[in-house]
């Protein structure tokens, strides 16, 4: 300040305003420490829209974090330049490869980071270095990889000059630790010399730890599980353990995690949440208001900078909510409800009102639909020898909104078959020939969703150029409104 007042007057309006500068700098340091809520963004969809859409979708929404699966060329393409922080992924069933081989690793990185840092390229923060690779399902059949993918993967980051701005990380399932109360948090016996080794190597780089959390799962696999803890709400079933007290899921499973790092001598490494949500269809406990009470609750708890019994202010660095989109192709094997995990709707749209820190979610934009029009049961046929086409449809098409819990299970038996029809006619791209099931089936421009039952239109499949293109002519145009006139006056 001294300094300052000898100065002539231009020199000193210059001074304060670097001194403002500084001091700015300085408090958006201390914002930067607060967590940044990202997206996961899964493409295991049957209908996806264009990257370029998506990207756009999370600019629109201020989400400026995005973790990937891999690295699909034509999504990192669509977030070329966008400024966007991402995550990409190394699938499991590559890790063998990369640990036997260091000329595989280097080809990765090159191929797949090194590739994209360039000026106008995408800004790759971390390489998730497989996915949950500990999973008990999984039967141990990766996890001696991950350790050696690793150290071959630093030595190619090095290589590249990549080491300093690309960090390498392991999303974990929080079924590779376990205990009854969170102090008590240990890794399983099994695992940890494993995950000794990997987090002191994610140490010495200034790598976080990545765990995927899902109170969801706790309730759906546990009848005895307290609902109301899986929640931010307060709970009737608070968990007392010695001096701490924990009102939900999400905390007492963190501190097991840190009681767990605490414990191979690492209670200190910084943690990022790699997947946390709640689905929105296919289960009982899987519906709109669910979803919306405990994203929003998760979101405020970790805004608010609170943390937990035992990191107090130190919320995880940063949180990837699961998930961004609906992802229709997924595998059902955990429950139906995996295919339906997206704060939005395989097309963009929000599915409930949810506020990320930057107001409500909005829309897709420009998001290029099919044309407006469904395939149904024609209501003039006998649908007795209806079942063999409705398990094929759905046997590619997804119908997993029918089924117990699902918003589509009182549809009725016809309305069954119709929405089965559909699911099939729209991943077939409105092909009118798919719509036929032995002239049972009809089109029509009166959308049938009922209720809280969505009829799908699908969106223009960007990546395939071989997709169909309905000619339409006049002709049949006409005909199928002159039909919906007359169902419509029936
Ligand atoms: C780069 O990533 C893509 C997508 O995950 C993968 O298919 C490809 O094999 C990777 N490249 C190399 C050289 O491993
Ligand atoms: C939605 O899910 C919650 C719990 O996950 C459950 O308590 C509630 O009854 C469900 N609501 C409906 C309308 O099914
Ligand atoms: C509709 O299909 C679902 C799933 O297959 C089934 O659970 C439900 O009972 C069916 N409804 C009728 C009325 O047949």
């Amino acid at each position: 300040m001294a300094l300052i007042t000898l100065l002539p007057k231009q020199e000193q309006t210059f001074f304060s305003f670097l001194a403002v500068s500084v001091l700015l700098f300085l408090c958006w340091g201390v914002i930067e420490v607060e967590s940044g809520i990202g997206v996961n963004w899964g493409t295991i969809s049957l209908h996806k829209m264009s990257p370029f859409t998506v990207v756009d979708l999370l600019k629109q929404n201020k989400i400026q974090k995005v973790k990937l699966f891999d690295a699909d060329p034509a999504v990192m393409k669509g977030l070329m330049g966008s400024g966007l922080e991402v995550m990409v992924g190394i699938p499991n069933d590559m890790l063998a490869g990369l640990s036997s081989s260091t000329s595989a690793a280097d080809l990765w990185v090159a191929q797949n980071v090194s590739r994209y840092m360039v000026k106008g390229g995408v800004n790759i923060k971390y390489v998730a270095v497989g996915n949950e690779p500990f999973l008990t399902s999984y039967s141990g059949q990766y996890q001696s990889y991950v350790v050696p993918a690793m150290t071959n993967l630093l030595q190619s980051l090095a290589k590249a000059n990549l080491a300093r701005n690309v960090k390498l990380v392991v999303p974990c399932n929080a079924d590779a630790y376990e205990s009854s109360l969170p102090s008590q948090g240990t890794f399983r016996p099994e695992l940890t010399p494993i995950i000794t080794q990997m987090v002191s190597l994610l140490n010495s780089n200034g790598s976080p730890f990545v765990v995927n959390i899902y109170p969801f799962l706790s309730l759906y696999g546990n009848s005895d599980f307290p609902q109301d803890y899986a929640f931010f709400e307060g709970t009737t079933h608070a968990v007392t353990d010695g001096p701490n007290v924990y009102y939900n899921a999400f905390d007492g499973n963190l501190d097991t995690l840190i009681a767990a790092l605490a414990k191979i001598g690492y209670g200190q490494m910084p943690i990022v949440i790699g997947e946390v949500g709640w689905p929105t269809d296919g289960a009982l406990g899987a519906n709109l208001t669910a979803a919306r009470v405990f994203n929003q609750g998760l979101v405020n708890h970790v805004l608010s900078n609170k943390g937990t019994p035992l990191r107090p202010q130190v919320p995880p660095m940063d949180v990837y909510l699961f998930s961004l989109l609906d992802e229709g192709a997924k595998s059902v094997l955990p429950g139906n409800f995996e295919r339906h995990w997206g704060i939005f709707s395989f097309d963009g749209q929000s599915k409930y009102p949810l506020n990320l820190g930057n107001g409500l979610l909005k829309n897709a934009k420009d998001v290029e639909y099919l044309p407006y029009r469904w395939c149904i049961a024609n209501p003039l046929k006998d649908l007795a020898e209806v079942t063999n086409h409705v398990r094929l449809a759905c046997s590619y098409a997804d119908c997993t909104t029918l089924n117990y819990g699902g918003s589509c299970n009182e549809i009725g038996a016809k309305g069954n078959i119709s929405y089965a029809f559909n699911s099939y006619y729209q991943l077939q791209k409105q092909n009118p020939r798919s719509c036929d099931f032995d002239g049972l089936g009809m089109v029509t421009f009166l959308n049938p969703s009922i209720g809280k039952c969505r009829f799908l239109v699908g969106v223009s499949d960007y990546a395939s150029s071989s997709g169909f293109r309905l000619q339409d002519s006049w002709i049949s145009v006409l005909l199928i409104l002159l039909w919906d006139a007359w169902l419509f006056l029936m």
